[in-house]
Order: C-alpha cells, then sequence, then structure tokens
C-alpha cells in the first residue's frame, strides 16, 4: 500500500519501496544519488546524462524491444529501462563494450526505418529515431533496409500507419494495451515480416480504435502521423509523391559517401526552419470535465496536430475529442456577425448596433418590470472569468440573482450530496487517488464514454494492478462489461441498494467504527431511517439477487480503499440528491474518506462545469459558494462593486422556464448554452423563450436556441481566448490563446464587458488574469490563485489558500464544517415519479456517447467524427427487437408523455428487455423532446432518466445508424502490453553484444 504524505497541502505518494533510504549509484565513476525503488533509465535522464533509449517511455515503463539503452554492470550488458538501482550499484555507459552494444541495437533498428529526414513531417527537433542516429554516432546504413510487404493503411479518418517506417518498438502497442486500455494493438512476433496489427489483422478503419490517439503521441518516429501534419508541417513535405520519392532516393545515394552527419545536419537546418511558422500553444480541452490539457501546434489557421506530454491530469492521454475533435473552430458557418431579428428572419449588424439594442432593452425591461425580470445563464464551455463576469452583470450591474449555469442539469445533485455530507461540493481526491483505490464503484457512469481518460486510468488499475471493479448500471457498457461484479438495478432504484448495503455493514460489525466515532456525526439518528432497507427489500425492489448483494458488500469491507463514481445515471433521477447522499453516507460508515484511495468523485460533464458554479453563476450564491443570503459576504462583494447586491436567491434555469411562461420573467441573456434542447421537456422550454419579450444568445454558430433569439452575439470558442477551466479534480488550468478570435468575433468576457458598461459599468478588464485576481481577493476558496501560479502546466487543485497551497487531496485533517466532523444525513426512498404503463409502456435511459460532446454542435462539424458516427439512434434490446420486428436501421417513432422523435434503431446487447437507450446527441431529433419536467426536490435537476415512451414501428427500413467503420463494431485483442518476450524468442534475435540477457524485474 502507499503511503500519502501531505506537506503544505502538497500530496506525495510513495511506495514501500519508496519508504526504502536513498542509494547511491555509481555511474561512470561519479557517484548519483537515486531514488529508491527507481529505475536507473530515470536516474540517468534526471541526472542529466546522454543514454540513447528508443523504446523507453516513462509514462509507459519499459517495454525492452529495442535495446539501445544497455549499459554495462559488473561487466554484464543490461537494460537501464529495467534496472531498478540497487544500493553500490556500479554501472558504465561509456565503455566501449557497452556503446557497441547500443550501436548494434540501434542498427537493426533501422533496418526497419528509411532516415529521409528533411522531407520527413515528423522532422521536428523530437524525432527519437533522428535524435538517437545522431548520439550513437550512426554514419552508415551497416545493415541494408528493408520494405515491407505491407502497404500504408490509410483508412482511419485521423491518422496513418506506414509499416514501412515502423521500427517495431512497440511503444504504440503498449499505450494502446496497458495505458489506454482499448486492446486493439498488437505486434505479430512470430510473422517473417512482424508489423503493427489493428485487432490482429483488420484495417485501422474497421478496427476497434477508438481514435483516442495515444499510439501516435507516442509513436517515436513517423510511423504513426496524424493525417493533419503530413504534407503540412515540413518545407519540402507538401511536395508530390514522385518527387518525394526523388528526395528519399537522393538520401539513399549520397549516404554511402557522406554518412549520415552531413544529412542529418541539413534535416537540423530544415528542423529550425520550421520553428518560424510552427506555433505550440498550451490549451485545456474544451469538452469534458477531465481536464486533458496539452500543447496545440498550429501553422497559420491550420491545427497540425494536439501534442499531450505531461498534463497534470492526462499526461500523454487523450480521447477522439480532444486529440481530434477541432475542426469546428474553423468550420465555414462559424458565426461573424451579430445578428438581429426582423420578423421571421435575421439580418447582420454591426457590433455597436447590436450592443446598444441590448443595453437599451434591457434597460427598458428593467425599468418597467424591475431587475427579477431579467435572466442571465453562464456557459459551462467558457472559461472561470467568463462565468464571473455574467454573474456581476446580473448581480452588480442589473441587480437581479436569476443567474444559473447547466450543472443544474446534471451536477448539482451530486453537489447537494456532498454538501450534506462532507461540506464541499467538489471531487474528494484526485484521478490519481482513484487509481490508488483498492476497489471502485461506479454507479450510473458510462465513464468510458463520457471521461474517457478517467476511465483509463480505472481501467489500467484494473487490468494491471489488481484493482476490483463493481459497476451498477442499466446498461453493460464498456466498464460494465470489464467489471467484477455488473449490478442492473432496476430503474431508479440505485438508493435502495446503496442503503441496504449501508445498513448490512452497520449490522454485521463490518462498518468503520473508529473512523465513526473519531471523524462522523448523526450515527444513530441515521440507523434509524435505514430500517426499511433490508437487503431483502433491496432485493425485491432493485431485482439483485441477495447474494450479489453480499458480495458486494463483504467486497466493500474487505477493500482497502474504495472511490465512488457517479453521474448522470444517479444525478438525473426524481431523487437524485438523495441517491448521491446515500453513496456519501456509505463511504463514511465504511471509513472511505480522508487518504488517497477513497472518496467521493462525481464525474463532472462539461469542461467547465464545475468552474461555472465556483465562480457563482447560481442564484443562490457568490463566487466561492459565498450565499447571498448572508450580510457579511454580501458585504464585502458590495464595497468591491461599489453597488448594493439583491440577498434573495434567485430563479434557477428550471425556475426560469416556468418563470417566463407565467410572465415574471421577460428577458434572457443566455451564454454558450443549448438550452433549447438540452433542458429537460424541449418543447415546454422552446415554447417559454417564443414568450421572452427580449432574448439575447451568445454562441459561436447559430444554435437551435438562435432560432428564438431577438438577438445574436458572435463569440470565440476556447482556443481564441485566454482564461481558465476546474476540471472535475477541481483542478483550476490556464488556456492560452492559439489562434486570433476570427474577424467580427469577440471573447465572451469582452461582450459580456461591452454589456455591462453600455448599461452603466464602468468595468476596464484588459487580460483574464485581472478579472481572476479580483475573484480571488472575494473568495476565500481560491484566495491564492493567480495566473503566475498557473503558468505553463502549473495548476491548482481549490481550496487554495493565499500562501498558494491547494489540496489535491480533501478532508485530510477535517471535514468542512465547523465541528471538522462529516454527517450522516437521514433518507428515505419514494421510488422514481414518472412510471411505465400500458400506453408508455418501455423506458427510456438516455447519455452520452464517447465520441460526441452533448447535442454534437461542435463533434458534427469534425469531418472524422462525423463520418464514423454521422447520427443518432436508440438503442433495443435483441428480445426486444426480436418481439416488435426490429432490426438496425428500422425507423421508430417513440412517443412520450410530452413529445415524439423519430429515431432509427441500434440493436444491441449494451440495453437489456424493456429498457431503450438513446445518445442525447442530436439536434434533429433530440431526446429532450420526450423527457418531462418532473425534478429532485433539493435541486430542480430534472429527472431525464425517468422516461416511459411508446414505441411505434415505422415501415421505412434506412441502413443501420452506425456505420461499419465504427469502433464498436471492431474485435479487440487484449494482451499483456507488447508481449517482448515473443519477440526474444524469434531465431533471428539475438542480445546485442555477446552477453546473455537477463529479465529483470521492473
Ligand atoms: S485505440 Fe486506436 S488510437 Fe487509441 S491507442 Fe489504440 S490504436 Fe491508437
Ligand atoms: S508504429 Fe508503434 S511500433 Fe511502430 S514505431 Fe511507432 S510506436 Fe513503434
Ligand atoms: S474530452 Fe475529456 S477525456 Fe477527452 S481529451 Fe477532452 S478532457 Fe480529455
Ligand atoms: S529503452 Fe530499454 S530496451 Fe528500449
Amino acid at each position: 500500500m502507499n503511503t500519502t504524505t501531505i506537506i503544505n497541502g502538497k500530496r506525495k505518494e510513495t511506495s514501500p519501496a519508496e519508504n526504502a533510504p536513498e542509494v547511491d549509484v555509481l555511474i561512470d565513476g561519479s557517484i548519483h544519488t537515486a531514488r529508491p525503488g527507481e529505475r536507473l533509465v530515470d536516474l540517468i535522464n534526471r541526472e542529466g546524462l546522454k543514454l540513447s533509449q528508443v523504446c523507453y517511455h516513462h509514462q509507459l515503463g519499459p517495454i525492452q524491444t529495442c535495446d539501445t539503452c544497455l549499459v554495462e554492470i559488473n561487466g554484464q550488458l543490461v537494460r537501464a529501462c529495467a534496472t531498478t538501482v540497487s544500493s553500490g550499484m556500479s554501472v558504465t555507459i561509456g565503455s566501449s563494450k557497452a556503446h557497441a552494444a547500443r550501436q548494434e541495437a540501434f542498427e537493426r533498428i533501422l533496418v526497419n526505418h528509411m532516415l529521409y529526414c528533411t522531407v520527413c513531417d515528423n522532422n521536428n527537433g523530437n524525432c527519437t529515431v533522428h535524435n538517437t542516429t545522431k548520439l550513437l554516432a550512426i554514419e552508415h546504413q551497416r545493415m541494408p533496409f528493408k520494405k515491407k510487404p505491407y502497404v500504408v493503411d490509410n483508412t482511419n479518418p485521423f491518422y496513418r500507419y506506414d509499416p514501412d517506417q515502423c521500427i517495431l518498438c512497440g511503444r504504440c502497442v503498449e499505450a494502446c494495451q496497458n495505458l489506454q486500455v482499448n486492446e486493439t494493438l498488437s505486434i505479430n512476433w512470430e510473422d517473417p515480416h512482424p508489423r503493427v496489427q489493428w485487432d490482429g489483422g483488420s484495417t485501422i478503419g474497421e478496427s476497434s480504435c477508438v481514435s483516442c490517439g495515444h499510439c501516435i503521441t507516442v509513436c517515436p518516429c513517423n510511423a504513426l502521423m496524424e493525417k493533419s501534419m503530413l504534407g503540412q508541417a515540413g518545407f519540402f513535405t507538401g511536395i508530390s509523391q514522385p518527387a518525394l520519392e526523388g528526395m528519399i532516393d537522393v538520401v539513399k545515394d549520397v549516404e554511402p559517401e557522406t554518412g549520415y552527419g552531413p544529412i542529418l545536419r541539413v534535416s537540423e537546418i530544415e528542423a529550425a526552419m520550421r520553428e518560424s511558422r510552427i506555433r505550440r500553444t498550451k490549451t485545456v480541452c474544451t469538452y469534458c470535465g477531465v481536464g486533458c490539457s496539452f500543447d496545440v501546434w498550429t501553422k497559420d489557421r491550420h491545427i497540425l496536430k494536439v501534442e499531450p506530454t505531461d498534463g497534470p491530469a492526462n499526461g500523454v492521454s487523450t480521447c477522439v475529442k480532444g486529440k481530434f475533435g477541432w475542426d469546428y473552430v474553423n468550420a465555414p458557418d462559424r458565426l461573424t456577425k451579430p445578428l438581429i431579428r426582423e420578423g421571421d428572419k435575421f439580418r447582420e449588424a454591426r457590433w455597436d448596433e447590436a450592443l446598444d439594442l441590448v443595453a437599451r432593452k434591457f434597460s427598458e425591461i428593467k425599468l418597467q418590470h424591475g431587475p427579477d425580470s431579467l435572466a442571465f445563464i453562464s456557459s459551462s464551455k467558457c472559461t472561470n472569468e467568463e462565468s464571473y463576469l455574467m454573474q456581476k452583470l446580473a448581480r452588480a450591474v442589473v441587480g437581479t440573482n436569476n443567474i444559473d449555469n447547466c450543472s443544474r442539469y446534471c451536477q448539482a445533485p451530486a453537489t447537494m450530496g456532498l454538501f450534506r455530507t462532507v461540506g464541499y461540493g467538489g471531487d474528494s481526491g484526485s484521478i490519481h487517488d482513484i487509481e490508488n483505490a483498492d476497489l471502485v464503484l461506479i454507479v450510473g457512469s458510462n465513464t468510458a464514454e463520457s471521461h474517457p481518460v478517467l476511465a483509463t486510468r480505472v481501467k489500467r488499475a484494473h487490468k494491471l494492478h489488481g484493482q476490483k471493479l463493481i459497476v451498477a448500471d442499466l446498461r453493460e457498457h464498456e466498464m460494465a462489461r470489464r467489471a467484477d461484479v455488473f449490478l442492473h438495478p432496476k430503474p431508479g432504484t440505485d438508493l435502495v441498494w446503496l442503503s441496504a448495503i449501508t445498513r448490512y455493514l452497520l449490522e454485521n460489525g463490518l462498518a468503520h467504527k473508529d473512523f465513526l466515532r473519531q471523524w462522523v456525526s448523526g450515527l444513530e439518528e441515521y440507523k434509524k431511517t435505514l430500517a426499511p432497507f433490508t437487503m431483502e427489500f433491496a432485493s425485491k425492489t432493485c431485482g439483485i439477487p441477495l447474494e450479489t448483494l453480499k458480495n458486494v458488500a463483504h467486497m466493500i469491507a474487505d477493500a482497502k480503499g474504495m472511490c465512488v463514481l457517479w453521474a448522470m445515471g444517479v444525478t438525473q433521477q426524481s431523487q437524485g440528491s438523495d441517491t448521491s447522499t446515500a453513496i456519501s453516507n456509505l463511504l463514511l460508515v465504511t471509513g472511505n474518506y480522508m487518504r488517497t484511495g477513497t472518496g467521493a468523485y462525481p464525474l463532472r460533464g462539461h469542461n467547465n462545469v464545475q468552474g461555472a458554479s465556483d465562480c457563482g453563476s447560481m442564484p443562490n450564491s457568490l463566487p466561492g459558494y459565498q450565499s447571498v443570503n448572508d450580510p457579511e459576504v454580501r458585504a464585502r462583494f458590495e464595497k468591491a462593486w461599489i453597488t448594493k447586491l439583491p440577498s434573495t436567491k434567485g430563479f434557477d434555469n428550471h425556475e426560469m422556464v416556468d418563470a417566463i411562461h407565467q410572465g415574471k420573467i421577460k428577458s434572457m441573456y443566455l451564454i454558450g448554452e443549448e438550452m433549447s434542447i438540452v433542458d429537460s421537456n424541449a418543447n415546454y422550454v422552446a415554447e417559454a423563450f417564443s414568450k421572452l419579450d427580449f432574448f439575447v444568445v451568445q454562441d459561436i454558430f447559430f444554435s437551435a436556441t438562435c432560432r428564438f433569439a431577438d438577438v445574436v452575439l458572435p463569440a470565440c470558442p476556447s482556443l481564441e481566448k485566454e482564461g481558465t477551466f476546474t476540471s472535475t479534480e477541481r483542478r483550476i488550468q490556464r488556456l492560452y490563446q492559439v489562434f486570433e478570435p476570427l474577424p467580427g468575433t469577440r471573447p465572451d468576457w469582452k461582450i459580456t464587458q461591452d454589456v455591462a458598461n453600455r448599461l452603466g459599468a464602468q468595468w476596464n478588464y484588459q487580460h483574464p488574469s485581472e478579472i481572476m485576481r479580483e475573484m480571488a481577493s472575494l473568495t476565500p476558496l481560491m484566495a491564492g490563485v493567480t495566473y503566475e501560479r498557473l503558468e505553463g502546466y502549473k495548476s491548482l487543485q481549490w481550496p487554495v489558500a493565499a500562501d498558494g497551497s491547494d489540496q489535491p487531496l480533501l478532508y485530510t485533517k477535517k471535514f468542512a464544517f465547523p465541528d471538522g466532523k462529516a454527517r450522516l444525513y437521514p433518507l428515505s426512498w419514494s421510488g422514481p415519479v414518472e412510471k411505465e404503463n400500458t400506453q408508455f409502456d418501455l423506458h427510456l435511459n438516455n447519455g452520452r456517447l464517447l465520441e460526441h460532446f452533448h447535442e454534437g454542435n461542435l463533434t458534427y462539424r469534425v469531418k472524422g467524427i462525423h463520418e464514423k458516427t454521422p447520427d443518432t439512434f436508440v438503442e433495443i434490446s435483441p428480445e426486444l427487437a426480436q418481439k416488435r420486428g426490429v432490426q438496425s436501421g428500422t425507423w421508430l417513432l417513440l412517443t412520450s408523455r410530452y413529445g415524439q422523435v423519430r429515431v432509427r434503431a441500434l440493436v444491441t446487447d449494451r440495453v437489456s428487455g424493456e429498457e431503450l437507450y438513446m445518445p442525447m446527441n442530436s439536434t434533429e431529433s433530440p431526446v429532450n423532446r420526450l423527457t418531462s419536467s418532473i425534478t429532485d426536490p433539493a435541486t430542480h435537476t430534472p429527472a431525464y432518466k425517468e422516461t416511459s415512451v411508446h414505441m411505434e414501428v415505422l415501415p421505412e427500413i434506412g441502413e443501420s445508424p452506425l456505420p461499419r467503420v465504427n469502433h464498436r463494431f471492431g474485435h479487440p485483442t487484449p494482451q499483456h502490453g507488447v508481449e517482448v518476450e515473443r519477440k526474444w524468442k524469434r531465431p533471428d534475435y539475438h542480445f546485442p553484444g555477446n552477453g546473455l540477457v537477463q529479465i529483470q524485474q521492473h
């Protein structure tokens, strides 16, 4: 078990080996101090010593395919990447024997690779093969280059594989098998001509590849390349194929005479020239809440590639959206001019005209109907600074607390559950803490598709490190298939089995008594409310066998640490807050807080949905969850903002819709939210919007919501602005401007400032850092957040004290209540409000899909994503399909109590029985035409998941809504990494130098 030490709020993880004392290692005659358990290669790199290492990547660990890292220890050649330091070890890098062995190993690599660097798009100063040729002073191709009998595979829309350039290092395989854990890649080591294979021999396009990009990111050469790089990166790489081949021939011809030295020098000059036109800018992903960060390589407005390296949340990981999902930024239909409604049409307008109109109408409506007749919606896609300004506009300039953001649609119940029990409304640790768990329990989260990079860490820990996994969900999605135990409770019954297990643990002496005694209050009262939750009741209510429930209870009791991950399957129910509370209660009863490998992890959906709430876009809280009712809090903000602030809670976004229907709200200003189809009961929301006297929508495209607007303001996507996002880990990260705003558009913070100033404010923010400075000065939760502390890839996880110390792991000293104790919160169960009946006889579930984000306004504009996943669908079980005569492609008319959609069927065993599933990504057939206005009473989060429908089978049969090239039709080939032992068994393999290889422990 790792040990966690917290020093100044910073967590340090140490393994038992690392707890051992540091050791001195002699390298080429000098003493170097190694960390206990450190790999020799890491020590050598950390100390800045030069050693070739082609297959080694510090985030992948030793792969041992290349033999270019050989060093001498006690006269024997060993691989530095697979050697752990030990006290008194004497290492020789510089001996002629070791050098010759490394040269020999690398020459064998060059049999598989043509060095045509000057005309290669990977010649950017960071090519491992190029740099190793130079480091090892390889002058000639001693072993001739051998072509492989395969063609280049171009069948994936985002990347291509060139077998002739592939050096068979296996980094890609290791990344796909053991880091991303999609298990698509392998190498056919026994073949006379080994190569990388997709699904054991498919084309890439028809394989299970999810286009996450891990393999391309870690490939040390040009064998795997982003297509957006090809012909674009170099000065000479855009030339025609025949000309390119001619230049490669020239290189081959001159090499025997000149050696590689001059050839490499020419290519290095060309690489240096590229620096003048290729920009690398750090940004943070704009899609989900995992918070992946990476460099975006650009040439003018062309995105060459996205390169993750050491992102604090993601390392080298991305999913398809972060790696390849950026076409929308340059989409031809970006809004570039403000639009003003004239009758049923819009006309283009100048910015001044549009902003003057907005200010005039807002002022008139405020004068006539009061400030609370206006409402404001912030965007969870926009930055923290933009969210702050939006709520400041609402409160300080207009004078209303009618401000909200879309966290109400998914996250508010989880936040409520945590506020009730532990005090902070955020994940209790980091992704790293989830990796450390002995047991992960996932409830109502399709993590592999909704939070893909976070899911990779669970999949990896489960595959490699013996982590146990329990998944409770209606669908048998990827995480469910991987789970040790998959629970399929009846819809809306999670609270019951969670509470029954908690009761069982308490009654059977399996609760953590010491933890409860020291850290938790309210046990006796809570126990009384558990009375109805017997295991028998849970088994009957949830439809889960008694033995399974007991097994789960014992797995939880036996685990050294458990993390619970949950998402919209829990929160979007009429008891979403209570079920979230039940999860936290279970964690408290089992002592699963206050340590790494434990805790509550509600997974935040949008990139900045955490930040939108943190920064005060909520009707009841100023930034940092400071209550609008608290006079002391208001006084602080009033002093800073030099104005009087409203003291009563405003309308949340659900109440706003009702208030528009009731004529209380006359005008709305909405930023970057597709509310007309993302809110539940979309027809009702649309009716409301059409009743508004004046509606301003700010977006980058003409969204479905824009159709109801009176003024549309063209904003900028994340790549065109600066600011910060806060991820699900409470991690605040900076994004830097990659492109200038498209002519005619403006960053949201500037537009909001323009509106505010036309309404009489005198804001003069020149840069988002000034907004953050102001917010931090007023918000204890973010007191120490500054742009300097967030420079580059640095990040902070709130709460951040004034001295800049943050808290990756919460509750290490106490819970966030005045007495420092957590609170068990009594619960009862009432069951789903909307139920199936004879007319609406099928349960309709809904949620995310890996490749699209939300309604798809951004991702449908990504050509490759559109090609692989062109439309929405409804999943139907094989048994129901057979009963109703449905096949994949059959058109269906789904009717609920609230509306209808026409959609094609996809028959799949991911769903079972009479339960359907519809992804939320469609603007034409949005699932929310079917969902209701029923909400969780504590938060007003719609019960999206409680929907019953009638299914009419229409006569038309179309094509399957998912084309064959969708990864869901592939057949992964799981194995334990690259399986280098199979390479070593090849008759043509021998260990370089004449030494004997030893497979070392690592
Ligand atoms: S899933 Fe595809 S893109 Fe991702 S690592 Fe595997 S092969 Fe590469
Ligand atoms: S394609 Fe894979 S095996 Fe080939 S060079 Fe790239 S990372 Fe290595
Ligand atoms: S969508 Fe989420 S998991 Fe994918 S790259 Fe972006 S932040 Fe990472
Ligand atoms: S780097 Fe050690 S074997 Fe490749």
